[in-house]
């Protein structure tokens, strides 16, 4: 069945499709710059996932220490496994700096030191000096940092007048005949118009896609539309088998306990009583990378010495940091601890379990955010008017494992350079060539499909069996074993989505469409996710595999690149790490033995 669809269409200099806070961050960059631009948004700006970031933003401000943004770039690289780009990462660390100026400047109420300076705590893997000592680098609004600098981003993005389409589903990108990418087709889930936006740019800020696993610490929405809008435009993602385990979700609930809580003096401890991390990383223990906490944690639980009942979890002490501190800089925490656990973090400990937390792979882009794919034998070729930037991007900053508080780092600066390379490269109200022929109507197709399908199974049991075989089979250790099964299992559930069935067809407020729309994102995710992960026969940060336990970097120091056609099949090729700088004020650090 076809349904007649109303199509609105609308031009604009730049369309930036998500209001997290990379996503705003670019919006009112652009605007601010004079540009005509558009924020599509499936939730309400303020409700995007950046809310949820407790800990901080890293930067090598020194206000609590000395520091240096060439410290910060050398523990993101070691924090990444030497697969994060060098580039990349000193563009980051660097502008870092001024980032996190600009935003107390934009308002951001960060939290303060007795002199007024903005406070700064210690976060997993940030080093002063190349390793030798604990940096205090992660700024910190309280505890809940994102959700200050969100609110202060999309102030921002007001003041400069960027036009807000909320609560519209962004279905596909729209692509000419030569592979540039021209606009973007949505619908208004309100009422179900679809509008189709002509752009010289667009940017994804669509976030990850931490729902295609069962327990994880991201919200319901990240679906990592943007992603898959990437894989149907016949474009690779990148590194897609790095998934990060953060190690403190609350056990049963998975809702995030920040790193901040070790950060400020917490340690975990076994059925023993034992503070284990010292067997694991003796130097760094609780505050070592987030790979190297959640493998301690999960021997920890295999070898019996796991908390509770099933002994299936670990506990989280901060009863010792009295409660004054606690409601000072860890007040939101006290908060989903009483709420989700029953705990009162001042006389308990929280019971925790690595949860999935963050996506370390996404769309490939350059340090200007522009995304790159890999044709004629050029592995950083510009696919032009597009652009990806925060957690659906994979600069790579966070290569195979991402350092907690360089999250928030990322989104501000990348979203920023967004802003910045569109100043240099687009000319402001600039013609619109017209869009191809028929823009959109296999997009129009495939909602309708969807929207009148009729087949035995319900949405919700095909995403949890995607969920459940992606926390099994993908988990914080793999082996082939597994991992094969995973993805035998993993093709017939996205076979399965053949036979999906909703009864809702309404075009008004259907949360059953909106949810099998991004369903079929997650299944494209999850399939090049775990195919991704059993090509890559060594181990390195987050891709933990127990048949192949060492980093190989004669073999593998190389990004991952997948793609996925329509009919489900998947092409995996690989491109070259970048092992060079930007500028002669940082030295490419080589590859070394990864211990903390
Ligand atoms: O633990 C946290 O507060 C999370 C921070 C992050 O993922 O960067």
């Amino acid at each position: 069945m076809t349904a007649a669809y109303e199509i609105i269409d609308h031009k604009y200099d730049a369309v930036v499709i998500g209001a997290g806070g990379a996503g705003l961050r670019a919006t009112f960059g652009m605007a601010e710059k004079g540009f005509a631009t558009a924020c599509i948004t499936k939730v309400f700006p303020t409700r995007s996932h950046t809310v949820a970031a407790q800990g901080g933003m890293s930067a090598s401000l020194g206000n609590m220490g000395a520091d240096d943004w060439r410290w910060h770039a050398y523990d993101t690289i070691k924090g990444s496994d030497w697969l994060g780009d060098q580039d990349a990462i000193e563009y980051m660390c660097r502008e870092a700096v001024p980032a996190v100026i600009e935003l107390e400047h934009y308002g951001v109420p960060f939290s303060r030191t007795d002199e007024g300076t903005i406070y700064q705590r210690p976060f997993g893997g940030m080093t002063t000096n190349y390793g030798k000592g604990i940096a205090q680098r992660t700024c910190a609004a309280a505890d809940r940092t994102g959700h200050a600098i969100l609110h202060t981003l999309y102030q921002q993005a007001l003041k400069h007048k960027a036009d807000f389409f909320i609560e519209y589903f962004a279905l596909d990108l729209i692509m000419d005949e030569d592979g540039v990418c021209r606009g973007v087709i949505a619908f208004n889930i309100a009422n179900g118009t679809i509008h189709r936006f002509s752009a010289h740019m667009v940017i994804l800020a669509t976030g990850g896609y931490g729902r295609t696993y069962f327990s994880c610490t991201s919200a319901h929405t990240c679906t990592g539309d943007g992603n898959a809008m990437v894989l149907r435009a016949g474009l690779p993602l990148q590194d897609m088998e790095f998934v990060q385990f953060h190690p403190t979700g609350i056990y049963g609930s998975g809702c995030l306990i920040t790193e901040g809580v070790r950060g400020e003096g917490g340690f975990l401890t076994n059925s023993r009583g034992e503070r284990f991390m010292e067997r694991y990383a003796p130097n760094a223990k609780d505050l070592a990378s987030r790979d190297v906490v959640s493998r301690g944690m999960t021997i920890e639980i295999r070898e019996g010495r796991g908390v509770g009942t099933q002994k299936d979890h670990i506990f989280l002490h901060l009863q010792h940091l009295g409660a004054d501190i606690i409601h000072e800089r860890l007040p939101g925490i006290a908060e989903s601890a009483r709420i989700f656990a029953g705990v009162d973090v001042t006389k308990e400990p929280i019971p925790v379990l690595p949860t999935v937390h963050y996506n370390m792979g996404g769309i490939p882009t350059n340090h200007h955010a522009e995304v790159v794919t890999l044709k004629e034998g050029n592995p950083n070729r510009v696919v032009n008017g597009l652009m990806a930037i925060g957690e659906c991007a994979c600069v790579s900053v966070h290569g195979a494992n991402r350092l907690g508080s360089n999250s928030l780092l990322d989104i501000v600066v990348f979203g920023r350079a967004a802003a910045i390379r569109c100043s240099q490269t687009l000319i402001r109200y600039a013609p619109h060539r017209s869009l191809p022929k028929n823009a959109g109507a296999e997009t129009i197709a495939r909602f309708d499909k969807i929207r009148y399908a009729k087949g035995s199974l319900r949405t919700s049991e095909i995403r949890l069996d995607m969920q459940r075989v992606m926390q099994a089979d993908a988990a914080v250790f793999r082996t082939g074993e597994t991992l094969q099964e995973g993805v035998e299992k993993m093709e017939k559930i996205l076979d399965s989505f053949a036979d999906v069935n909703l009864t809702d067809r309404s075009l008004l407020w259907n949360s059953d469409l909106v949810e099998t729309l991004e369903l079929e994102n997650l299944l494209s995710q999850a399939v090049v996710t775990i195919k991704a992960a059993f090509n890559r026969t060594e181990s390195r940060g987050a891709h933990a595999r127990e048949d192949y336990p060492k980093r190989d970097d004669d073999n593998w120091l190389k990004h991952t690149l997948t793609w996925l056609d329509a009919t489900g099949k998947v092409t995996i090729d690989y491109r070259p790490v970048h092992l060079y700088t930007l500028t002669t004020e940082m030295e490419v650090i080589p590859a070394q033995p990864r211990v903390y």
